[in-house]
């Protein structure tokens, strides 16, 4: 699979790559926790479970629980993260993946690479035998382009009570099923 993206960038670089890569290194951290909080995806809590979740990745690997994938830009002074995404199994249902956070840098949104992200996420969790991924998101306004992202890459709005993803309120559930008859097998 042909894991980067070529993106038109500034006058000065007329093209760079975004490449995909999976996990987290030690020398990744400080980068992707800069990003969580910019994100405003996260409160304080949250924030901190997922700089807890970002150090166990970087230094014991990634585990069922969570799975870190990253967009960098290969740039002549190194590489930049361009986004993460980060997703784990849900224990309580088998074959069923959560995404739990997903973030692309503002001035490279809308060029593919939250897709990219997803693409590969989706791959992974084919390759372990998974059958659907399940995320949750707010119904507000100001997440209106969010779930538009979802929408565009193939996940539907799911409206039925699941007791295994039971959301916060003013939360939204969406769902992918990669095969069509895995759906309402299910659910409560
Ligand atoms: C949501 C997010 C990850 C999308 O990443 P991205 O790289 O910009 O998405 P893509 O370029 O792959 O978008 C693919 C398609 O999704 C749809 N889409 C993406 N962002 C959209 C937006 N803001 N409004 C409407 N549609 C949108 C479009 O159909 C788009 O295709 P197009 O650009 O050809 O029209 C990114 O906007 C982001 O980091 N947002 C802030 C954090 C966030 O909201 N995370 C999710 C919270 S649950």
């Amino acid at each position: 699979m042909d894991n980067s993206i070529t993106e038109q960038d500034s006058e000065q670089t007329p093209v760079r790559e975004v490449y995909i890569s999976n996990g987290v290194a030690p020398e990744d951290v400080e980068q992707l926790l800069d990003m969580a909080a910019a994100c405003g995806l996260f409160n304080e809590e949250e924030l901190s479970t997922a700089e807890g979740m970002v150090w166990d990745c970087a230094y014991q690997g990634d585990s069922d629980a969570c799975r870190f994938i990253q967009a960098k830009t290969n740039d002549p002074d190194g590489h930049t993260l361009a986004g993460f995404l980060c997703y784990g199994e849900i224990a309580q249902w088998p074959d069923s993946f959560e995404l739990i956070g997903i973030s692309v840098t503002p001035s490279l949104q809308r060029q593919g690479i939250g897709s990219a992200m997803l693409a590969e996420m989706q791959r992974q969790i084919e390759t372990r035998g998974g059958q659907r991924i399940l995320l949750e998101t707010e119904s507000g306004r100001s997440f209106e382009g969010s779930r538009r992202f979802y929408e565009a890459n193939g996940y539907d709005q799911e409206d039925r009570f699941l007791k295994q993803f039971i959301p916060k309120d003013g939360s939204v559930v969406y769902r992918k099923d990669f095969e069509s008859d895995a759906k309402g097998s299910e659910s409560q």
